[in-house]
């Protein structure tokens, strides 16, 4: 296991916990990112599976089933029924999401961003998109100010690539509007010991001051809604849940504080290119694709994943690869086929019928086409910014 000098995993000491093979933090994810995993997530975490009943009232409102929640990449969830009966009974809520800018966006950040997109235009919601600056400033022990200053810039343009509505979003800098969210931070931080910050994030005596009062920074727009609207207002939290830790502390302490728990509706990752099913990363850049890659790199890195094909091609057609620690199936079943395609692939894969290398172009297509397309929306963006910023 990698180590940190500001996080030990050992210290997350829940009692409770059978499953300590399993490290999801904000700042590391370890262990193999299998389907069981994402099972046994929502017991150490203590959140709920998205039951079939919660699907179809979400359908009644939507009146579909979103890809990513038939895909069943959205899979979890924090009081997500309680919001959609607060909204079927006349109470809008807001949204809340945010981004840590320690490097280029990949793919795996667009994925909950998307889906944050489709409930703004669906529910009419404001959004509230925190960058947390500070947090990654803190965190990456070689990154300087100006660093990180740069990768906001350039990280704002992707969030407004993905088009909301900017009368309804308003995009949050901590270090720039810290004077909005400081005042609910102590509130915050004041009902929140050490010892229960040690047990949820894993910090240590070694681990810096700043990274030890950060995470009210990232809990206080759960309730900036409720002061901005001068009433408690529902906010619902989407986001891959590796973020979960922080609504963890928010909601233990809500209700003390005269707020509304933030609800979440949790994502799985999307992986990275590499053997052994770990989340895509922007610290192994090889493995990930980027939002600022050139179209041939992001074909090259496509072409060089690791896939779940057999050594041979007879080996393959005679045993079936396996689509289950894929990257590549895994891929163009979030990102790009349709239900069908995606069934009809598998099947294929197993039996034998479809060789990697036809996946690997599929994928290397619709990436290729869809980074172009984005980073077209990215160069547009650019007159834009003022338009989304928070005042
Ligand atoms: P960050 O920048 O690590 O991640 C941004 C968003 O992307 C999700 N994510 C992924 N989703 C799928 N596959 C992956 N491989 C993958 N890697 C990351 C994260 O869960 C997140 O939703 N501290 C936060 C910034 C933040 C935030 C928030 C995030 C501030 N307020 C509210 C979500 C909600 C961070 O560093 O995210």
């Amino acid at each position: 296991m990698e180590g940190h000098p500001n996080i030990d995993t050992d210290n997350i000491n829940n009692p409770h916990d059978n499953y300590k093979d399993i490290i999801v933090t904000p700042w590391e994810v370890l262990g193999d990112l299998e389907e069981k995993t994402y099972i046994k997530l929502i017991e150490k975490f203590g959140t709920q599976a998205l039951s079939e009943e919660l699907i179809e009232k979400f359908k009644k409102l939507t009146g579909e089933i979103h890809p990513l929640i038939k895909s069943q990449y959205f899979f979890s969830h924090r009081d997500f029924d309680w919001l959609l009966t607060k909204y079927e009974n006349g109470d809008p809520f807001y949204l809340y999401t945010g981004r840590g800018p320690s490097g280029s966006v990949h793919l795996g950040h667009l994925l909950p961003w998307l889906f944050t997109k489709y409930l703004q235009d669906k529910f009419g919601s404001k959004l509230l998109f925190q960058l947390t600056d500070d947090e990654k400033f803190l965190y990456n022990l070689g990154a300087t100010r100006e660093t990180i200053s740069k990768y906001t810039s350039e990280n704002i343009l992707d969030i407004i690539a993905i088009g909301f509505k900017p009368n309804l979003t308003k995009i949050i800098i901590d270090t720039k509007h810290i004077n909005h969210l400081y005042p609910i931070a102590m509130e915050i931080a004041k009902k929140i010991t050490f010892s229960t910050a040690k047990a949820v994030f894993g910090f240590t005596n070694t681990t810096n001051i700043g990274m030890i009062g950060f995470p009210p920074i990232q809990a206080a727009p759960c309730f900036l809604p409720s002061i901005i609207e001068n009433k408690p207002t529902p906010v619902l939290i989407p986001a891959a849940i590796d973020q979960d830790p922080y609504w963890r502390i928010t909601r233990d302490i809500a209700a003390k504080l005269g707020f509304y728990k933030p609800a979440q509706i949790h994502s799985k990752f999307l992986p990275s290119l590499s053997r052994g099913i770990s989340k895509m990363s922007s610290s192994k850049p090889e493995t990930a694709i980027f939002t600022t890659d050139e179209p041939e790199i992001v074909e090259k890195k496509v072409l060089s994943s690791f896939t779940g094909g057999q050594a041979t091609v007879s080996l393959q057609k005679k045993l079936g690869a396996n689509a289950d620690i894929c990257p590549v199936y895994g891929y163009l079943k979030y990102f790009f086929d349709n239900e069908k395609e995606s069934v009809e692939r598998y099947i294929r894969c197993k039996s034998g019928n479809l060789l990697c290398g036809e996946c690997k172009s599929d994928l290397a297509n619709n990436t290729r086409t869809f980074i172009i397309e984005f980073k077209r929306k990215r160069e547009k963006a650019k007159d834009k910014v003022k338009d989304f910023m928070f005042d």
